[in-house]
């Protein structure tokens, strides 16, 4: 196994949302608090960024019909990447000091994207202020969960009948049963695959984005760790640690190269102090790549719009 940086501090503040672009073999991905999306083209090595006006922005997901579907702050909508045109389409959470955070398509192309409170530093925002949303292709948005502290990641089995969610206060990693034809959650088959305690005495940190690979086992990011954890769902065990040198504040993960088989790694320069960047911290907000891990994910889903 290797883990090498594929872009040195590209993010400014939390880079996050890393979506592997099977079909241009590009990795998309947001620096949330500066408003950019990027898309990084894995042949040519060029990391293209735009920057959203009006919000932070904090998910980029291909659309079927071209583009791509962005959130900016509380907003939902389709970029044109070539002439730069955000065009909204939906806004949750009015009245409340909100942004959206973490999305992913379901096998059916449907966007699922929570919000949470601003924060006042990282990993502090207001508590129970977030949702989870659905966005379908009519542009219909429904509320599944409210109370939310930091919604973030989101997977699905293989068989589709099972939705694993996190939310990163006070650190659970969810699961629910899930009815793809319908785009729902049955919110009573709550059940919780692994807690990661407070956040303070744990070694684990706080779950943050996530994916998982062919064999259903959860790839986890563990934010302020520095290291990403594979989870047997079943068991809630841990089966694999893997660390990033010089940037502990990692954000999320997926799968993705020619075969699916290396992993892509964000991670956040937000509340890294300059003395940190300087020693420490080095490598905060830089996109990683681990090869030889012998396993592989799926191809991401898009947007059926
Ligand atoms: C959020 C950050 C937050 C972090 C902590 C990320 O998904 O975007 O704002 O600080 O999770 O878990
Ligand atoms: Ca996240």
């Amino acid at each position: 196994m290797s883990v090498s940086v594929v872009l040195k501090n590209s993010c400014s503040t939390t880079g996050e949302g890393p979506h592997w672009d099977d079909a241009s073999q590009s990795l998309l991905y947001v620096d949330i608090i500066a408003g950019d999306v990027h898309r990084w083209n894995s042949a040519t090595g060029e990391d293209q960024k735009l920057h959203m006006q009006g919000g932070e922005a904090t998910l980029i997901v291909p659309s079927s019909t071209g583009g791509y579907i962005v959130s900016v702050g509380s907003t939902l909508g389709h970029l044109d990447w070539d002439t730069n045109t955000y065009t909204k389409f939906a806004e949750v959470d009015e009245g409340k000091n909100n942004r959206f955070n973490d999305g992913k398509c379901d096998p059916k192309g449907r966007l699922w994207a929570g919000t949470m409170g601003r924060e006042v530093r990282p990993a502090e925002p207001e508590m129970g202020a977030g949702s989870l949303y659905t966005l379908d292709k009519q542009k219909k948005v429904v509320s599944h969960l409210s109370g939310l502290n930091i919604s973030n990641g989101l997977a699905w089995t293989e068989d589709n009948r099972t939705m694993f969610f996190i939310d990163s206060l006070p650190g659970n990693i969810f699961a629910y049963d899930y009815d793809l034809e319908h785009g729902t959650i049955n919110t009573g088959s709550k059940r919780v695959v692994m807690n990661f305690g407070d956040g303070k005495t744990n070694h684990h940190g706080l779950p943050d984005g996530m994916t998982i690979d062919t064999e259903g086992k959860l790839w986890v990011a563990c934010y302020s760790k520095g290291k990403i954890i594979r989870v047997d769902p079943e068991t809630g065990k841990v089966l694999k640690e893997v660390s990033v040198p010089n940037a502990s504040r990692t954000t999320s993960c997926c799968f993705g190269g020619k075969n699916l088989d290396e992993l892509y790694i964000t991670c956040a320069r937000s509340g890294v102090t300059d003395e940190e960047f300087k020693t420490t911290e080095s490598l905060a907000g830089s996109v990683f790549k681990v090869t030889g891990l012998g396993v592989k994910g799926k191809p991401a889903y898009v947007f059926q719009a």
